[in-house]
């Protein structure tokens, strides 16, 4: 058996002030706790970063209520797929590879009941943070759930190669209908385009404005808002009557530096929502996990298996990585599903 003592950690130094910097987060190593009875030590394989996670490093407006800012001193919190060193659980083996919740750090102790065995044979296990993860799981919910697609329809996504975006995108066209997708530069465009997107626009372009008006020509039906800001501002004039809007983030505000919240331009977008019946719905995946997760999951896996939904994975190499991929994270320097692979995958051959 493995022999291990200390775990490599990154910790919260500071509060970040706009986009995170370096400085904001600290690497330490310390020793890993004993495994209780019915516990886990794991090791990190895969780590997800996600925009959610700026809200709780604090400093930022979005997000600030649905989640507790983190304590300084504290590990960055974080999905993870790990491999089971140790186990005091009945349940599992060691060599097994879960799901958990580790944050940044390699190694960590937790209870069974907290984590899921993944089977490797089914899909590649990093899926299981991304497509088949709680990114796909979220576009799941806030499409079918609350976006209530109909054949024909038209929705508009942004971030639209993300984990959340693509999946939006990929599943609209699965429900028949016609999925316009925004992203940030050419190559994403180029994708979205690759992947059966009826339209794909760049959000930088000079002209994004115009080029969203020609590429909606019916207005907009649904539109899954990820990003906030200007793409918001320039979506809002095409919704149609009794257009949906499933809010599920707002990444172009997480840094704090989009438009001051106020009243000011709040009794214009009413009478909009008014006008045309429209429908705002924010909303959390979470409380949609016991009743829809694990249809999501079979579904999901069986329509990958097809080849009906493709994603992408953007894996940078080494916790010491995290800081600087993140703060990228929030500026689209990712493309695709953001991991960071902190230690050797044995399901890709690795020892
Ligand atoms: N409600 C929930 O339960 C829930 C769960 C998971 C995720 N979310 C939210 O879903 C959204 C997408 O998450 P994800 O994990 O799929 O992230 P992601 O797409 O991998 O990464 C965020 C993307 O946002 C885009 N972006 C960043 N700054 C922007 C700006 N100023 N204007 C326009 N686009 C900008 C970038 O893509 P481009 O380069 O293409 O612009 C960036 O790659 C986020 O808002 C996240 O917080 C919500």
């Amino acid at each position: 058996m493995l022999i291990v003592t200390t775990s490599s950690r990154i910790v919260l130094a500071s509060r970040p002030v706009g986009a995170p910097e370096p400085s904001d987060f600290r690497a330490e190593d310390v020793p890993v706790p004993p495994t209780g009875e019915g516990e886990l030590l794991l090791r990190t394989i895969y780590l997800s970063l996600d925009p959610y996670v700026r809200g709780r490093l604090g400093d930022a407006h979005a997000y600030r209520s649905a989640s507790p800012l983190l304590p300084l001193g504290e590990v960055i919190p974080g999905g993870t797929v790990c491999e089971v060193v140790e186990s005091r659980s009945p349940g599992f083996a060691a060599g097994d590879i879960v799901l958990a919740d580790l944050g940044w750090q390699s190694f960590g102790v937790r209870g069974a009941a907290g984590v899921r065995r993944l089977d490797p044979g089914a899909a590649p296990v990093s899926t299981a943070l991304g497509v088949l993860g709680m990114p796909g799981f979220t576009a799941y919910v806030g499409l079918n759930l609350i976006g209530r697609p109909n054949p024909g329809e038209t929705v508009v996504v942004a971030a639209a190669t993300g984990p959340v975006g693509s999946m939006v995108g990929q599943l609209a066209q699965l429900a028949g209908c016609r999925a316009v997708g925004i992203a940030g530069g050419p190559d994403k465009v180029a994708w979205l385009r690759e992947n059966g997107f009826a339209a794909a626009l760049d959000h930088r372009s000079p002209t994004f404005g115009d080029e969203l008006a020609a590429a909606v020509p019916d207005g907009v039906d649904i539109y899954f808002e990820n990003v906030g800001g200007r793409v918001f501002d320039a979506v809002l004039p095409h919704l149609n009557l009794g257009a949906r809007v499933p809010v599920c983030g707002m990444v172009s505000e997480y840094n704090g530096d989009g438009p001051a919240a106020g009243p000011d331009r709040l009794p214009g977008l009413m009478s909009l929502i008014l006008s045309r019946a429209i429908t705002v719905q924010g909303f959390h995946f979470r409380p949609y996990a016991a009743s829809h997760e694990r249809r999501f999951l079979d579904e999901t896996a069986a329509a990958i298996r097809a080849g009906r939904v493709h994603y992408r994975e953007d894996i940078v190499a080494g916790l010491e990585s995290a800081p600087a991929a993140f703060a990228g994270l929030l500026r689209g320097a990712n493309f695709g599903k953001l991991l960071v692979r902190v230690g050797p995958d044995p399901t890709q051959g690795d020892s």
